[in-house]
């Protein structure tokens, strides 16, 4: 198999790419080195942490012979190696990248996507030139939704977190073309039927201070969930926003703005899908 390494673009590499925004402050920016660097670790693990490909394709790149450990190749699978351990793919070294957790306030008009060959703009155009870290979404929101977006390098809770059986709650604030009744509000909760499946919201209720919008709550990520459990009444979802995802709150975040995760915002999140803490450093 052809080894294709999964790397997006740097924003400065893409011809539509608008400026980053910057984070709130530089002060702010939190790290966590997820083992010391006498643990071991599987080589699979350490190849795909470094950011140049999934463990996957760490592991055809491995029985390719194309990985050497300490100067020597290992075709071993499940090898395990210290993270002070020197490790070259294809000739190159590469190291494990500290993990990092961005909470974007994503703006319409942006794909959620670590590349888009059609150069539209993506999520990552909005914090990668400013970290230098490869960073990937946490599930996905439409180009026209925005709101609440976790960006991460942490790929065992990006997996958890997306999975369906952690039921990862998402609030949505949703503005409809119409006024949706109470009986329609009532079916959203009891479940609707879609052509993959029903859907059900666990919370549904009227927004208190816009009252033009209903919240809906979905623990599932299916495409375009929300908006077709809205067409489901022959209505259109015109505004869609997310509010919150797992533990964490949009609140004043500006559209297009992001900000580092706190390190009990990190841990609390790991908490949720079984993961340990992790400690975090400043830099
Ligand atoms: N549901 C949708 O319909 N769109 C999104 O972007 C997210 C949830």
């Amino acid at each position: 198999m052809a080894y294709r390494p999964k790397l997006s673009k740097t924003a400065s590499e893409r011809p539509n790419a608008k400026p980053a925004s910057k984070p709130a402050s530089k002060k702010r920016y939190l790290q966590a080195k997820p083992e010391k660097d006498t643990e071991t670790i599987r080589l699979n693990k350490f190849i795909s942490r470094s950011g140049i490909c999934s463990r996957r394709d760490a592991d055809v790149l491995i029985q390719e012979g194309k990985v050497e450990v300490n100067g020597a190749v290992v075709k071993e699978m499940g090898y395990q190696v210290q993270l002070n351990d020197s490790v070259k793919v294809n000739g190159t070294n590469v190291h494990p990248e500290n993990f990092i957790y961005i909470l974007l306030n994503k703006p319409t008009n942006t794909i959620t996507s670590t590349d888009d060959e059609k150069g539209r703009q993506t999520v990552m155009d909005l914090v990668e030139a400013n970290t230098g870290h490869r960073l990937y979404p946490v599930g996905r929101l439409d180009r026209n939704t925005t709101g609440l977006i976790l960006l991460t390098n942490d790929g065992d809770l990006a997996n958890r977190l997306m999975h369906p059986s952690y039921k990862i709650g998402k609030v949505y604030e949703v503005t409809a073309n119409r006024y949706l009744s109470d009986e329609e509000l009532e079916q959203l909760r009891k479940g609707v039927e879609l052509e993959d499946g029903i859907a059900k919201a666990y919370r549904v209720e009227r927004h208190l201070a816009k009252h033009d919008s209903v919240l809906i709550s979905v623990h599932e990520g299916r495409n375009h969930l929300v908006r077709r459990m809205v067409a489901f009444f022959g209505a259109e979802v015109i505004k869609l926003k997310r509010i919150q995802y797992a533990s964490l709150y949009i609140d004043k975040l500006r559209v297009g703005r992001w900000r580092f995760l706190k390190a009990f915002e990190v841990n609390k999140l790991r908490a949720s899908v079984k993961l340990p803490e992790l400690r975090f450093t400043k830099s």
